[in-house]
């Protein structure tokens, strides 16, 4: 059963990333920004099966922030770029007033919030975030706990932007526990990782769907999150020949 789920999954992939490679001048990085959460070394794996004709990957690749503690695999510290922490909170503004609101497991959007002195509690496991962002505002409150035992969140906030690891069982906890001090007309924000994301991922984000439509009105919007590429990932990248350019941005979502 599970050796013909990761047989159709890889017969799926494949399609995609030959589609995309059929239009012609498409450099690794295009095949993996068209493979949907699929991991570069896989998508790289199966362009050299598929003899996949590529182009070489123009342009230097984007300048990753330097994290102090670095960011580290336990925990997923997939941190979004500051382009789309910026987005993410202008369109919140758009939407809702943001008269308090509360990030779990964002602090990249927690210190953007700061910067625009938006009244934020952070609840986040890793304490080693208060030496990663050296000057958190007043405006942000930080409760150091795990969102998978009982945070025991209390208050009314008007939205609340969540980043667990992508996986159904924490995306339904901190999703619940989200909508538990949400107030009335507020807008939760989480992204939804992509249908290649492993041979299980489109099931699982069918379940992720149906429990947010089971809360709520949910909208899905296309390819609006990226994420940086962390040290440890760019460093396993390269072990496998992978080249920076070839994984620019390669992880995003859906929110
Ligand atoms: C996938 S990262 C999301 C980071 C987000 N994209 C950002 O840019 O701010 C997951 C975050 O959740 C935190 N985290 C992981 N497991 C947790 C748990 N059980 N309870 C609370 N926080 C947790 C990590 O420390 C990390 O900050």
């Amino acid at each position: 059963m599970q050796h013909h789920k990761s047989a159709a999954y890889i017969s799926c992939l494949d399609d995609a990333i030959s589609e995309r490679a059929q239009q012609g001048n498409s450099t690794l990085n295009d095949l993996i920004a068209s493979a949907k959460g699929a991991s570069p070394k896989l998508v790289a794996k199966r362009v050299e099966a598929l003899e996949l004709k590529v182009v070489s990957s123009s342009g230097s690749p984007t300048r990753e922030r330097q994290w102090t503690p670095e960011l580290h695999p336990i925990g997923f510290e997939y941190y979004f770029t500051e382009d789309t922490a910026i987005r993410l909170l202008d369109r919140l503004e758009q939407e809702v007033p943001l008269e308090r609101l509360l990030t779990l497991g964002t602090p990249t959007i927690a210190a953007a919030a700061g910067l625009r002195d938006l009244p934020t509690t952070l609840v986040d496991s890793n304490r080693l975030l208060d030496a990663r962002f050296e000057h958190w505002p007043r405006s942000v409150e930080r409760v150091y706990a795990s969102l998978n035992g009982n945070a025991h969140l209390t208050g009314s906030y008007s939205a609340v932007v969540l980043d667990p690891p992508w996986y159904v069982g924490d995306m339904s906890a901190w999703l619940i526990q989200a909508t538990s001090v949400l107030c009335a007309q507020g807008l939760i924000a989480f992204p939804l990782f992509g249908e290649f994301t492993r041979p299980t991922a489109k099931d699982e984000r069918a379940a992720v769907l149906e429990l947010a439509s089971a809360l709520g009105h949910v909208e899905v919007l296309e390819r609006e999150l990226n994420y940086e590429t962390p040290l440890f990932e760019r460093e396993a990248f390269a072990c496998s020949g992978l080249f920076p350019e070839d994984v620019v941005n390669w992880r995003t979502a859906l929110t």
